[in-house]
């Protein structure tokens, strides 16, 4: 039997079809994804990469709730009117400690990679309660609700320690304060050198929504000015951190 005659044979018998093309997936799908694994530089360590404090981590659940990402995508591909509009091209290590990441993939909205510190707080807070206020054309949805609804922080702890468990390197200090930090994060008053220590200097603490209390408008404005902000792009080489 020549092999085109074995090859019809192949063609013409759906189960034997079958596992073949099975195995040929397979062998091809491991050697695309199994040296990944294995490979050192699979999500380079970029500098200044560090995991969501509480409340950042608090208003990215409330990002995810809300459904933002069905409008909003947060990678910026590293094609020229891409960058020239959002900026630098998103990295892997930017959401390395993303569960789920917020690709996205559906731009009805602009990209949010890096739409931290683009706005003050006071825009964010206006245009979330009725986004045709700065924006006339804009068909965003109003989120004023939001400002009204209060988290009380108690159940960071168990935000943290479920991040913590696959596999976000919060320490167990972190996640004994995350509700202290949660809280210190949103009261410029607040005592909040603990949470500074554990996280960095870099990190913004403020009353992100201007009222008293904190609000779920707290927690989102908190995510949202830090997107995009934690690798110093003026600093940063691609070529050396491989
Ligand atoms: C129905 C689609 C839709 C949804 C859902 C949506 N947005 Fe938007 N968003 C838009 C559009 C369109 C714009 C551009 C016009 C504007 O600025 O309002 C926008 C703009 C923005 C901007 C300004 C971005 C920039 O660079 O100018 C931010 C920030 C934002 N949205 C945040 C959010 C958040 C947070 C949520 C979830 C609470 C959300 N959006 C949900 C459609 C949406």
């Amino acid at each position: 039997m020549g092999i085109l005659d074995k090859h019809k044979v192949l063609e013409k018998n759906v189960t034997l079809l079958a596992i073949f093309s099975f195995l040929v997936v397979t062998i091809g799908g491991i050697v695309q994804i199994a040296p990944l694994f294995w490979l050192e530089n699979t999500i380079e360590d970029v500098e200044g990469m560090r995991p969501y404090t509480p409340l950042e981590l608090a208003g990215r659940d409330i990002y995810i709730r809300e459904g933002c990402y069905v409008c909003h995508s947060q990678m910026i591909r590293p094609m020229r009117d891409e960058v020239e509009r959002y900026g630098h091209y998103s990295l892997a290590a930017e959401s390395k400690y993303d569960h789920p990441h917020q690709w996205g993939s559906k731009r009805t909205g602009p990209d949010l990679a890096r739409v931290g510190g683009r706005y003050s707080d006071e825009w964010h807070v206006d245009h979330l309660r009725d986004p045709q206020s700065v924006v006339p054309e804009s068909i965003m949805p109003k989120y004023g609700y939001l400002e009204d609804q209060r988290i009380d922080g108690e159940y960071m702890e168990d935000l943290l320690a479920t991040h913590k468990l696959v596999g976000v390197p919060y320490t167990n200090e972190m996640v004994e304060n995350a509700s202290a930090d949660f809280r210190a994060q949103a009261d410029p008053d607040s005592d909040y050198d603990g949470l500074l220590e554990r996280y960095g200097e870099e990190i913004q603490i403020r009353n992100f929504d201007g009222a008293a209390g904190i609000s779920e408008a707290d927690a989102l404005i908190a995510y949202l000015q830090m997107l995009g902000t934690l690798v110093d792009f003026s600093t940063f080489n691609p070529v050396a951190s491989r």
